[in-house]
Protein backbone atom coordinates (compact mmCIF):
# COMPACT_ATOMS: atom_id res chain seq x y z
CA UNK A 1 0.00 0.00 0.00
CA UNK A 2 1.16 3.30 -0.87
CA UNK A 3 1.01 5.55 2.28
CA UNK A 4 3.13 8.43 1.20
CA UNK A 5 0.39 8.99 -1.54
CA UNK A 6 -2.29 9.81 1.37
CA UNK A 7 -3.72 13.18 1.94
CA UNK A 8 -2.41 13.69 -1.70
CA UNK A 9 1.10 13.25 -0.48
CA UNK A 10 1.63 16.56 1.27
CA UNK A 11 3.66 15.38 4.03
CA UNK A 12 6.44 13.60 2.10
CA UNK A 13 9.35 15.34 2.85
CA UNK A 14 7.16 17.93 4.88
CA UNK A 15 8.80 19.32 8.35
CA UNK A 16 6.56 18.72 10.63
CA UNK A 17 6.28 20.02 14.42
CA UNK A 18 4.62 17.94 16.90
CA UNK A 19 4.32 18.82 20.17
CA UNK A 20 3.29 16.38 22.60
CA UNK A 21 5.08 13.76 20.61
CA UNK A 22 5.86 11.69 24.02
CA UNK A 23 2.09 11.46 24.73
CA UNK A 24 -0.38 8.86 23.77
CA UNK A 25 -2.29 10.69 20.64
CA UNK A 26 1.34 12.50 19.65
CA UNK A 27 3.27 9.20 19.51
CA UNK A 28 0.41 7.84 17.14
CA UNK A 29 0.75 11.03 15.02
CA UNK A 30 4.50 11.00 14.71
CA UNK A 31 4.16 6.52 13.34
CA UNK A 32 1.77 7.50 10.31
CA UNK A 33 3.42 10.81 9.98
CA UNK A 34 6.49 8.70 9.30
CA UNK A 35 5.05 6.49 7.34
CA UNK A 36 3.88 8.86 5.24
CA UNK A 37 7.46 9.99 4.60
CA UNK A 38 7.36 13.33 6.60
CA UNK A 39 10.65 14.92 8.72
CA UNK A 40 9.07 15.20 12.04
CA UNK A 41 10.35 17.22 15.20
CA UNK A 42 8.56 16.50 18.34
CA UNK A 43 8.86 18.85 21.30
CA UNK A 44 7.29 17.62 25.11
CA UNK A 45 8.13 16.50 28.16
CA UNK A 46 9.71 13.00 29.30
CA UNK A 47 7.24 9.97 29.11
CA UNK A 48 5.53 10.03 32.50
CA UNK A 49 3.77 6.28 32.12
CA UNK A 50 5.76 3.64 31.66
CA UNK A 51 5.74 1.57 29.73
CA UNK A 52 3.98 4.15 27.45
CA UNK A 53 3.11 3.84 23.46
CA UNK A 54 6.67 6.76 22.28
CA UNK A 55 9.15 4.64 23.93
CA UNK A 56 7.68 1.04 22.49
CA UNK A 57 8.24 2.62 18.90
CA UNK A 58 11.52 2.81 16.94
CA UNK A 59 11.93 6.42 16.19
CA UNK A 60 13.93 7.86 13.61
CA UNK A 61 13.09 11.44 14.07
CA UNK A 62 14.35 14.17 16.36
CA UNK A 63 11.96 14.53 19.73
CA UNK A 64 13.22 17.39 21.88
CA UNK A 65 12.97 17.29 25.49
CA UNK A 66 11.20 20.52 26.72
CA UNK A 67 8.48 22.66 28.20
CA UNK A 68 6.23 24.37 26.18
CA UNK A 69 6.11 27.28 28.47
CA UNK A 70 10.01 27.41 28.03
CA UNK A 71 9.39 30.46 25.63
CA UNK A 72 12.78 30.63 24.81
CA UNK A 73 13.83 26.97 24.15
CA UNK A 74 10.55 26.76 22.17
CA UNK A 75 11.60 29.67 19.68
CA UNK A 76 14.83 28.10 19.36
CA UNK A 77 13.88 24.62 18.19
CA UNK A 78 11.28 26.44 15.55
CA UNK A 79 14.34 28.66 14.34
CA UNK A 80 17.00 25.50 14.09
CA UNK A 81 13.78 23.41 12.34
CA UNK A 82 11.98 25.53 10.46
CA UNK A 83 8.88 23.40 10.43
CA UNK A 84 6.52 24.43 7.28
CA UNK A 85 3.29 22.93 10.04
CA UNK A 86 2.58 22.59 13.60
CA UNK A 87 0.50 19.97 15.40
CA UNK A 88 0.01 21.37 18.82
CA UNK A 89 -1.20 18.17 20.92
CA UNK A 90 1.01 18.93 24.29
CA UNK A 91 -1.14 19.75 26.76
CA UNK A 92 -1.90 18.32 31.19
CA UNK A 93 -4.95 16.45 29.42
CA UNK A 94 -6.25 14.93 32.30
CA UNK A 95 -9.37 16.52 34.49
CA UNK A 96 -9.30 15.06 37.52
CA UNK A 97 -4.91 16.14 37.45
CA UNK A 98 -6.05 19.57 37.15
CA UNK A 99 -8.10 19.74 40.34
CA UNK A 100 -4.76 18.94 42.13
CA UNK A 101 -2.41 20.86 39.93
CA UNK A 102 -4.79 23.94 38.46
CA UNK A 103 -2.43 26.88 37.64
CA UNK A 104 -0.23 24.01 35.86
CA UNK A 105 -2.95 22.65 33.72
CA UNK A 106 -3.91 27.07 32.62
CA UNK A 107 -0.03 27.80 32.21
CA UNK A 108 0.71 24.57 30.01
CA UNK A 109 -2.85 24.47 28.09
CA UNK A 110 -2.94 28.24 27.85
CA UNK A 111 -0.19 29.88 28.06
CA UNK A 112 1.74 27.21 26.19
CA UNK A 113 -0.74 27.54 23.30
CA UNK A 114 0.18 31.07 23.28
CA UNK A 115 3.54 30.48 22.88
CA UNK A 116 3.18 28.06 20.21
CA UNK A 117 1.14 30.88 18.34
CA UNK A 118 3.35 33.74 19.33
CA UNK A 119 6.37 31.79 18.03
CA UNK A 120 4.39 30.87 14.65
CA UNK A 121 3.80 34.02 13.83
CA UNK A 122 7.12 35.08 14.05
CA UNK A 123 8.35 31.75 12.34
CA UNK A 124 8.44 32.74 8.75
CA UNK A 125 8.37 29.04 7.34
CA UNK A 126 5.03 27.73 9.60
CA UNK A 127 2.41 27.91 7.31
CA UNK A 128 -0.20 25.94 8.65
CA UNK A 129 -0.89 25.54 12.52
CA UNK A 130 -3.48 22.56 14.05
CA UNK A 131 -4.82 23.27 17.61
CA UNK A 132 -5.60 20.12 19.23
CA UNK A 133 -8.66 20.89 21.77
CA UNK A 134 -11.25 18.65 23.15
CA UNK A 135 -15.09 18.21 22.90
CA UNK A 136 -14.57 19.75 26.90
CA UNK A 137 -14.24 22.94 25.17
CA UNK A 138 -17.61 23.54 25.28
CA UNK A 139 -19.82 25.02 27.71
CA UNK A 140 -21.50 21.61 28.79
CA UNK A 141 -25.39 21.49 29.49
CA UNK A 142 -25.59 17.76 30.26
CA UNK A 143 -28.10 18.04 27.32
CA UNK A 144 -29.44 15.30 24.80
CA UNK A 145 -27.99 17.23 21.60
CA UNK A 146 -24.48 17.41 20.62
CA UNK A 147 -22.38 20.64 20.58
CA UNK A 148 -21.91 22.31 17.45
CA UNK A 149 -18.32 24.11 16.57
CA UNK A 150 -21.32 27.58 17.08
CA UNK A 151 -21.84 26.47 20.37
CA UNK A 152 -20.58 28.50 23.67
CA UNK A 153 -17.55 27.70 25.36
CA UNK A 154 -17.07 26.68 28.67
CA UNK A 155 -15.92 24.33 31.25
CA UNK A 156 -16.93 23.06 34.68
CA UNK A 157 -13.55 21.51 35.66
CA UNK A 158 -10.15 23.20 35.15
CA UNK A 159 -9.04 20.99 32.55
CA UNK A 160 -12.27 21.72 30.57
CA UNK A 161 -12.00 25.52 31.13
CA UNK A 162 -8.44 25.72 29.81
CA UNK A 163 -9.65 23.91 26.68
CA UNK A 164 -12.15 26.74 25.91
CA UNK A 165 -9.97 29.74 26.68
CA UNK A 166 -7.43 27.50 24.08
CA UNK A 167 -10.33 27.81 21.72
CA UNK A 168 -10.98 31.54 22.72
CA UNK A 169 -7.48 32.38 21.90
CA UNK A 170 -7.30 30.46 18.83
CA UNK A 171 -10.29 32.45 17.61
CA UNK A 172 -8.56 35.49 18.25
CA UNK A 173 -5.51 34.66 16.85
CA UNK A 174 -7.62 33.54 13.72
CA UNK A 175 -9.04 37.28 13.91
CA UNK A 176 -5.84 39.16 14.83
CA UNK A 177 -2.82 37.53 13.03
CA UNK A 178 -3.51 34.62 10.69
CA UNK A 179 -5.61 35.85 9.12
CA UNK A 180 -4.11 36.41 5.10
CA UNK A 181 -3.29 33.42 3.46
CA UNK A 182 0.31 33.00 4.58
CA UNK A 183 -0.59 31.43 8.01
CA UNK A 184 -3.55 29.46 8.52
CA UNK A 185 -5.00 28.07 11.88
CA UNK A 186 -7.32 25.25 12.88
CA UNK A 187 -8.64 23.37 15.91
CA UNK A 188 -9.42 20.52 16.07
CA UNK A 189 -11.94 19.43 18.85
CA UNK A 190 -12.14 15.32 19.58
CA UNK A 191 -13.76 13.00 21.82
CA UNK A 192 -12.89 10.46 24.18
CA UNK A 193 -9.78 8.80 22.23
CA UNK A 194 -8.77 4.92 22.90
CA UNK A 195 -6.78 2.57 21.45
CA UNK A 196 -3.62 0.91 21.91
CA UNK A 197 -0.63 2.33 24.14
CA UNK A 198 -2.00 4.13 26.69
CA UNK A 199 -1.45 4.37 30.23
CA UNK A 200 -2.72 6.88 31.67
CA UNK A 201 -4.65 8.15 34.91
CA UNK A 202 -8.05 8.08 35.15
CA UNK A 203 -8.79 7.00 31.99
CA UNK A 204 -11.24 4.12 31.25
CA UNK A 205 -9.06 2.10 29.04
CA UNK A 206 -5.67 2.41 30.83
CA UNK A 207 -7.64 1.47 33.87
CA UNK A 208 -9.33 -1.88 32.85
CA UNK A 209 -5.70 -2.93 31.50
CA UNK A 210 -3.72 -2.13 34.67
CA UNK A 211 -6.39 -4.44 36.08
CA UNK A 212 -5.79 -7.24 34.00
CA UNK A 213 -2.07 -6.54 34.61
CA UNK A 214 -2.49 -6.56 38.41
CA UNK A 215 -5.33 -9.49 38.53
CA UNK A 216 -8.45 -7.27 39.99
CA UNK A 217 -11.32 -6.07 38.98
CA UNK A 218 -11.57 -2.76 37.84
CA UNK A 219 -13.59 -0.09 39.76
CA UNK A 220 -16.11 1.58 37.53
CA UNK A 221 -16.64 5.09 39.04
CA UNK A 222 -19.23 6.64 36.52
CA UNK A 223 -21.13 4.00 34.76
CA UNK A 224 -24.05 5.97 33.14
CA UNK A 225 -21.52 8.49 31.71
CA UNK A 226 -22.04 8.78 28.20
CA UNK A 227 -19.09 10.07 25.83
CA UNK A 228 -18.14 9.86 22.26
CA UNK A 229 -15.52 6.92 22.41
CA UNK A 230 -13.53 6.83 18.91
CA UNK A 231 -10.13 4.97 18.02
CA UNK A 232 -7.09 7.62 18.01
CA UNK A 233 -6.62 7.23 14.33
CA UNK A 234 -9.87 8.88 13.74
CA UNK A 235 -9.63 12.13 14.91
CA UNK A 236 -5.64 12.14 13.33
CA UNK A 237 -7.35 11.44 10.29
CA UNK A 238 -9.33 14.70 11.05
CA UNK A 239 -6.09 17.13 11.92
CA UNK A 240 -4.18 15.31 8.87
CA UNK A 241 -7.22 16.46 6.73
CA UNK A 242 -7.11 19.71 8.15
CA UNK A 243 -3.57 20.13 8.23
CA UNK A 244 -3.56 19.40 4.23
CA UNK A 245 -6.09 21.52 3.40
CA UNK A 246 -4.45 24.56 5.25
CA UNK A 247 -1.14 23.90 3.39
CA UNK A 248 -2.91 24.04 0.41
CA UNK A 249 -4.08 27.55 1.44
CA UNK A 250 -7.69 26.95 1.68
CA UNK A 251 -8.30 29.40 4.33
CA UNK A 252 -12.48 27.92 5.16
CA UNK A 253 -10.80 25.44 6.58
CA UNK A 254 -8.84 28.03 9.07
CA UNK A 255 -11.50 27.22 11.85
CA UNK A 256 -12.68 25.01 14.68
CA UNK A 257 -13.95 21.26 13.57
CA UNK A 258 -15.46 18.53 15.62
CA UNK A 259 -14.20 14.81 15.19
CA UNK A 260 -16.45 12.37 16.62
CA UNK A 261 -17.90 9.32 16.13
CA UNK A 262 -21.20 8.61 14.52
CA UNK A 263 -24.20 9.51 17.41
CA UNK A 264 -24.61 5.23 17.75
CA UNK A 265 -20.93 5.06 19.20
CA UNK A 266 -22.13 7.72 21.91
CA UNK A 267 -22.06 4.91 24.42
CA UNK A 268 -22.36 4.51 28.25
CA UNK A 269 -19.27 3.63 30.27
CA UNK A 270 -20.76 0.09 31.63
CA UNK A 271 -21.60 -0.45 27.56
CA UNK A 272 -18.09 0.14 26.98
CA UNK A 273 -16.96 -2.35 28.95
CA UNK A 274 -18.99 -5.23 29.08
CA UNK A 275 -18.02 -5.13 25.08
CA UNK A 276 -14.35 -4.76 26.08
CA UNK A 277 -14.61 -7.89 28.15
CA UNK A 278 -15.60 -9.97 24.85
CA UNK A 279 -12.36 -9.80 23.23
CA UNK A 280 -10.29 -10.52 26.80
CA UNK A 281 -11.79 -12.64 29.14
CA UNK A 282 -9.55 -11.35 31.99
CA UNK A 283 -11.46 -8.17 32.34
CA UNK A 284 -13.43 -8.53 35.39
CA UNK A 285 -14.92 -5.03 36.95
CA UNK A 286 -17.21 -3.43 39.31
CA UNK A 287 -19.20 -0.22 40.03
CA UNK A 288 -17.24 1.76 42.64
CA UNK A 289 -19.57 3.26 45.28
CA UNK A 290 -17.05 6.47 45.66
CA UNK A 291 -18.37 8.87 43.02
CA UNK A 292 -15.33 11.04 44.15
CA UNK A 293 -15.84 14.49 45.01
CA UNK A 294 -15.35 16.05 41.70
CA UNK A 295 -17.74 17.45 39.41
CA UNK A 296 -17.47 15.00 36.15
CA UNK A 297 -19.85 15.60 33.09
CA UNK A 298 -22.55 13.11 32.64
CA UNK A 299 -23.35 13.67 28.89
CA UNK A 300 -21.19 15.01 26.38
CA UNK A 301 -21.68 13.94 22.54
CA UNK A 302 -20.27 16.21 19.71
CA UNK A 303 -22.21 16.63 16.39
CA UNK A 304 -19.77 16.17 13.17
CA UNK A 305 -22.06 17.62 10.72
CA UNK A 306 -19.48 20.17 9.61
CA UNK A 307 -16.51 18.18 9.41
CA UNK A 308 -18.80 15.41 7.63
CA UNK A 309 -20.35 17.70 5.01
CA UNK A 310 -17.90 20.30 4.58
CA UNK A 311 -14.58 18.37 5.37
CA UNK A 312 -15.80 15.50 3.64
CA UNK A 313 -14.54 13.85 6.79
CA UNK A 314 -16.37 10.57 8.26
CA UNK A 315 -15.67 8.38 11.27
CA UNK A 316 -13.82 4.67 9.83
CA UNK A 317 -14.46 2.25 12.40
CA UNK A 318 -17.61 1.69 14.58
CA UNK A 319 -17.63 1.06 18.09
CA UNK A 320 -17.30 -2.75 17.96
CA UNK A 321 -14.05 -2.76 15.44
CA UNK A 322 -12.50 0.15 17.82
CA UNK A 323 -12.94 -1.50 20.99
CA UNK A 324 -11.38 -5.27 19.26
CA UNK A 325 -8.54 -3.41 17.95
CA UNK A 326 -7.78 -1.50 21.03
CA UNK A 327 -8.30 -4.25 23.51
CA UNK A 328 -6.66 -6.64 21.20
CA UNK A 329 -3.36 -4.09 21.59
CA UNK A 330 -2.65 -4.15 25.20
CA UNK A 331 -3.55 -8.38 24.76
CA UNK A 332 -0.78 -8.85 22.10
CA UNK A 333 1.47 -6.48 24.23
CA UNK A 334 0.74 -7.66 27.54
CA UNK A 335 0.92 -11.60 26.65
CA UNK A 336 3.20 -12.09 23.48
CA UNK A 337 5.55 -8.59 23.70
CA UNK A 338 3.79 -7.73 20.33
CA UNK A 339 3.63 -4.28 19.47
CA UNK A 340 -0.15 -4.04 16.82
CA UNK A 341 0.59 -0.10 16.15
CA UNK A 342 1.80 -0.86 12.19
CA UNK A 343 -0.84 -3.79 11.47
CA UNK A 344 -3.62 -0.99 13.20
CA UNK A 345 -2.65 1.87 10.98
CA UNK A 346 -2.74 -0.22 7.61
CA UNK A 347 -5.84 -2.31 8.65
CA UNK A 348 -7.60 1.37 9.31
CA UNK A 349 -5.98 2.61 5.88
CA UNK A 350 -7.68 -0.50 4.20
CA UNK A 351 -10.85 0.04 5.45
CA UNK A 352 -10.48 3.97 4.60
CA UNK A 353 -10.08 2.85 1.12
CA UNK A 354 -13.41 0.52 1.07
CA UNK A 355 -15.19 3.53 2.35
CA UNK A 356 -14.03 5.66 -0.17
CA UNK A 357 -12.45 8.24 2.86
CA UNK A 358 -11.06 11.65 1.11
CA UNK A 359 -7.85 11.51 2.15
CA UNK A 360 -7.01 8.21 0.14
N1 LIG B 1 -6.97 11.30 25.03
C1 LIG B 1 -8.17 11.82 24.85
O1 LIG B 1 -9.19 11.14 25.04
C2 LIG B 1 -8.31 13.25 24.39
C3 LIG B 1 -9.61 13.71 24.06
C4 LIG B 1 -9.76 15.02 23.60
C5 LIG B 1 -8.66 15.83 23.48
N2 LIG B 1 -7.40 15.38 23.82
C6 LIG B 1 -6.28 16.29 23.64
O2 LIG B 1 -5.34 15.70 22.77
C7 LIG B 1 -4.01 16.12 23.13
C8 LIG B 1 -3.14 14.91 23.38
O3 LIG B 1 -3.73 14.14 24.42
P1 LIG B 1 -3.12 12.75 24.90
O4 LIG B 1 -4.26 11.88 25.21
O5 LIG B 1 -2.12 12.28 23.95
O6 LIG B 1 -2.42 13.19 26.26
P2 LIG B 1 -1.10 12.60 26.96
O7 LIG B 1 -1.21 13.01 28.39
O8 LIG B 1 -0.92 11.18 26.63
O9 LIG B 1 0.07 13.42 26.28
C9 LIG B 1 0.30 14.76 26.57
C10 LIG B 1 1.58 15.20 25.88
O10 LIG B 1 1.78 16.58 26.19
C11 LIG B 1 3.09 16.74 26.73
N3 LIG B 1 3.10 17.83 27.69
C12 LIG B 1 2.31 17.99 28.79
N4 LIG B 1 2.68 19.12 29.42
C13 LIG B 1 3.68 19.68 28.70
C14 LIG B 1 4.46 20.84 28.84
N5 LIG B 1 4.27 21.70 29.85
N6 LIG B 1 5.42 21.08 27.93
C15 LIG B 1 5.64 20.23 26.89
N7 LIG B 1 4.91 19.13 26.71
C16 LIG B 1 3.96 18.84 27.60
C17 LIG B 1 3.42 15.41 27.38
O11 LIG B 1 4.82 15.30 27.55
C18 LIG B 1 2.83 14.46 26.37
O12 LIG B 1 3.73 14.31 25.30
C19 LIG B 1 -4.18 17.03 24.34
O13 LIG B 1 -4.25 18.36 23.90
C20 LIG B 1 -5.51 16.60 24.91
O14 LIG B 1 -6.10 17.63 25.67
C21 LIG B 1 -7.21 14.10 24.27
Amino acid sequence: MEIESLFGGIYKNRICLVTGDTGFKGSWLVYWLQRMGAKVVGYALEPITSPNHYSLLERNYISIKGDITDYQKLSKVFSKHQPEIVFHLAAQALVRYSYQNTAETYNTNVMGTVNIFEISKNTGSVKAIVNVTSDKCYDNKEWIWGYRENDAMGGHDPYSASKGCAELITSSYQKSFFNGNEKLLASGRAGNVIGGGDWSSDRLIPDIIKSVENQTSVEIRNPFATRPWQHVLEPLSGYLLLGWNLLLGKKEYAEGWNFGPNLDNNLKVNEVVNKAEKYWDKIKYRVSTDIGTHHEANLLMLDCSKANKLLKWDPIWDFNITIEKTILWYKDYIENNQINTENDLISFIEHAKNKDAIWI
